[in-house]
């Protein structure tokens, strides 16, 4: 007798379960575990099993089935770096970089980061969700299910637990699910300028054991509250190498996660850092010399490429992710979505992105944003694959052929989006 399931989706030309476990690198990040004409039966928001149409309909049977007829299904897209929690917006910015001025030029006279924390302290709790609300409508019509997001556009104590309210209530409040970071070391704000040393003094000693108590009592009030990470702008113009490593330091001994921004502009060993530190991720990674490449890869850091943000400045250097998948050093993409260097909210753009910038493959860029993104946000054990037991975050595609995914852009091609079992996106 067939078991009683909650939504069965079936007739997938392709599927894509990515099935099997840890992160993928080396000649595996090719392999998509295709099954052709696919089925997934789901039962309480999650994966109860995956096989072909006859199979999974022979054994399980839903009051509520969706006929993928013929079209790619696979693994929603996690978005592995967001800093989507912000007031107001740079479009001067980008008009002055067109006409020649760079990034850390506007950065340096007051501008850049600097502008948005402005604006980001002015606004409310509410405000800072409602702009936020949109952002993430978006990123869920092209396909993202869970994405990392950033706090850092605060920097003091109130208004970095004001950021990480906001990404608490949008977890709650929408589909698109949330895991938060704490990026208080984003900017040396204009108040302390010339004395970056006490501004660090305020992280260590009054940010982190604030933001991680917030985190351990949202923790205790919901028990499927994320974990939080801490996050570092390790870079000229912003945190120097020991900086970044008191504050990593000081984060890791609260029992927090690590993730850092290193070399996005400068080479200043951020990457070796996040090796030694045993940290999660690495992220943007434009300038990382080999040896630290393979530092990485023997520690178990993830690699997140963010193609985009050389993209939206108009440079032309990107991560050497050929060097980095021949160290077996696992590659992870995101967004970056952030108002100055990245305003984009598709991750489809991003892999079309990373195959020509990046040189990646088809089947790497879609590996890059499901299994091994979910292990740069530490979700490997729920997300990222369509196996049993995992989260019934999947997608349909517009497609008959997973290739479609980053050979098409500038267009939506993403039709479903069904996270935790729910269909949450489905253009009429
Ligand atoms: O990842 N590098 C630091 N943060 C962002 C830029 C933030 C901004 O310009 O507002 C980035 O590129
Ligand atoms: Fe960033």
């Amino acid at each position: 007798m067939a078991t009683a399931v909650d939504l069965i989706v079936y007739g997938a030309g392709q599927l894509l379960t990515l099935a099997g476990s840890g992160p993928r690198c080396g000649g595996a990040i090719g392999e998509l575990g295709v099954v052709v004409d696919g089925a997934v039966a789901i039962a309480d928001g999650r994966i109860v099993a995956v096989g072909t149409t006859s199979e999974v309909r022979d054994c399980y049977h839903a009051p509520c089935e969706i006929n993928a007829a013929g079209r790619v299904v696979l693994p929603g897209f996690i978005d592995a770096h967001t800093h989507l929690v912000f007031a107001g917006s740079r479009q001067d910015e980008f008009e002055r970089r067109i006409a020649g001025a760079t990034y850390l030029e506007i950065m340096a006279a007051g501008g850049g980061i600097m502008s948005t924390v402005r604006a980001t302290r002015a606004a409310s709790l509410a405000q800072l969700v409602s702009e936020a609300q949109p952002r993430l409508r978006r990123m869920l019509a092209h396909g993202t299910t869970t994405a990392e997001a950033k706090t850092g556009y605060g920097l003091t104590t109130a208004d970095e637990l004001k950021c990480l309210e906001a990404i608490g209530f949008l977890n709650r409040s929408q589909p698109l699910e949330l895991v938060p970071t704490f990026l208080g070391a984003h900017a040396v704000p204009e108040e302390y300028a010339g004395r970056a040393e006490a501004y660090v003094d305020l992280v260590v000693n009054e940010m982190l054991p604030a933001v991680a108590e917030r985190a351990q009592s949202m923790q205790r009030s919901s028990p499927h509250q994320p974990l939080l990470f801490c996050d570092v702008f390790c870079d000229e113009g912003a945190f120097d190498l020991e900086q970044t490593r008191l504050i990593l330091s000081a984060a890791k001994a609260l029992g927090m996660s690590l993730k850092v921004h290193a070399d996005e502009f400068a080479h200043l060993g951020a990457a070796r850092l996040a090796a030694e530190l045993g940290a999660v991720s690495a992220d943007h990674l434009l300038c990382t010399p080999i040896e630290e490449v393979v530092a990485m890869a023997e520690a178990g850091v993830i690699a997140v490429l963010l193609p985009g943000t050389p993209f939206g400045l108009g440079r032309h250097d990107y991560a050497n992710a050929r060097t980095m998948l021949a160290a077996n050093l696992p590659v992870a993409l995101g967004t970056d979505l952030n108002p100055g260097t990245c305003y984009c909210e598709s991750m489809p753009f991003i892999m079309a992105l990373a195959c020509r910038f990046l040189k990646m493959t088809l089947a790497e860029v879609i590996v890059a944003s499901t299994v091994n993104a979910a292990h740069a946000i530490g979700r490997s054990l729920d997300l990222g694959r369509l196996q049993p037991g995992f989260m019934a975050d999947l997608l349909i595609l517009d497609a008959q052929d997973y290739r479609h995914l980053a050979y098409r852009f500038g267009a939506n091609i993403v039709q479903t989006v069904i996270k935790r079992g729910q269909v949450v996106f489905s253009p009429s």
